[in-house]
């Protein structure tokens, strides 16, 4: 009776905390939207010009600030869940898949640009939390709904900005 329960325990290949494989992907894949949205809202911090000037390069900041805090506590969870996180700038650009924006955009088409880039994030998000809600993982499901919520505001901030 006993070898019967080793045995079983012995094909059991997964750890306890595996997560299922398609909510890693779906979390690997924001790790990688929210990676090249940090870089793409920094060359805004950097390069952004004009009479908007002071004000956005402050919110940039704080954008790409919060967006590096999250993007390790997304990739943390990758980890806790058993499987590894993305990482390299050429490998997370290619997963993110994203259109960069010029060095020498105009405030408003970087405003635009980083407005979309949230929205295509938010997406990707509403996916892993679906994905986490059916595999009943409370926590990743927990997580994206926060960066949902986050990223939700960003895009009501920086579309205020273009309203003329
Ligand atoms: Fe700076």
């Amino acid at each position: 009776m006993n070898q019967t329960i080793t045995k079983k325990s012995e094909k059991t290949e997964v750890p306890e905390n595996a997560g299922s494989e398609q909510v890693v992907t779906a979390l690997r894949q924001v790790v990688a939207d929210t990676y090249a949205l940090m870089g793409q809202t920094h060359l805004c911090h950097w390069n952004v010009r004009g009479p908007g000037f002071f004000a956005l390069h402050e919110a940039f900041e704080q954008q790409y600030t919060e967006l590096f805090e999250a993007v390790d506590e997304i990739a943390e969870r990758v980890r806790a869940l058993g499987a590894l996180a993305p990482g390299g700038l050429g490998n997370l650009a290619a997963m993110a898949g994203m259109t960069e924006l010029n060095e020498d955009a105009g405030a408003k088409e970087m405003v635009r640009h980083l407005a979309a880039v949230h929205r295509h994030t938010v997406a990707n998000l509403t996916r892993a939390r679906d994905l986490a809600g059916e595999a009943d993982d409370n926590e990743s499901e927990d997580l994206v709904i926060a960066r949902i919520q986050v990223h939700e505001k960003t895009i009501w901030m920086l579309e205020s900005f273009l309203e003329e």
